[in-house]
């Protein structure tokens, strides 16, 4: 029998920007823990716990908790990839924030009759989502759908065939040191640095 190679690592993808870019809206401190820490320390888990899955797999470990085991990747994977996707939607001032254009720009003004009101919605779904997780625009191909969603936690365990067009982490601790208990301002404050050119790509990728 051929040799099983296992499940793969997965790999930190680099930040697409300085660790200062996104000030004053969002501190160099911040970008460096919520990065350096948390981001990093999701890529780790999930390799150790692909290690531990191939162990399995392979049949070198006997006792395990398989839903234990799943539960604790799927977070930390979803980790990974909701955390790649939030600082790409991002940009430093000046290449970022203003209003969608594009695509994105034109589905927005149809759906939500313009950018304030989707943003109007956009916030309050945020500011609404209790706890820790996320709020997000997802594109539904079926009926061309832009759809805000809030995510707890990340356990997505996928939003079936909608991928996400635009995301905001809501952790605390994406805010706590800038922003305290103030989560509403770390909201309002994100939409000056929402990188709209990258939204505008995935939705393109979505209507090829
Ligand atoms: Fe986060």
């Amino acid at each position: 029998m051929e040799e099983i190679k296992g499940l793969r690592k997965y790999e930190l993808p680099p930040l697409p920007y300085k660790i200062d870019a996104l000030e004053p809206y969002i501190s160099k401190d911040i970008v460096d823990v919520h990065y350096n820490g948390h981001h990093k320390g999701y890529v780790n888990t999930a390799n150790t716990l692909i290690d531990r899955l191939n162990g399995i797999i392979k049949e070198e470990v006997k006792s395990y908790d398989i839903h234990g085991v799943l539960r604790n990747l799927t977070f930390n994977i979803n980790g990974d990839k909701l955390h790649t996707l939030y600082w790409k939607d991002m940009a430093p001032e000046g290449k970022g924030g203003d209003k969608p254009g594009g695509k994105l720009g034109d589905l927005i003004d149809q759906q939500y009759g313009g950018y304030e009101k989707f943003k109007k919605i956009f916030t309050e779904a945020a500011n609404s989502n209790p706890g820790t997780g996320w709020a997000v625009l997802t594109y539904d191909k079926e009926n061309s759908n832009l759809n805000v969603m809030t995510v707890e936690n990340h356990f997505m365990n996928h939003l079936a065939e909608m991928p996400i067009v635009l995301i905001l982490d809501e952790f605390e601790h994406a805010y706590y040191l800038q922003y305290k208990n103030k989560r509403a301002d770390y909201v309002g404050a994100w939409w000056n640095i929402v990188n709209w050119d990258e939204a505008n790509k995935k939705l393109d990728g979505l209507l090829e």
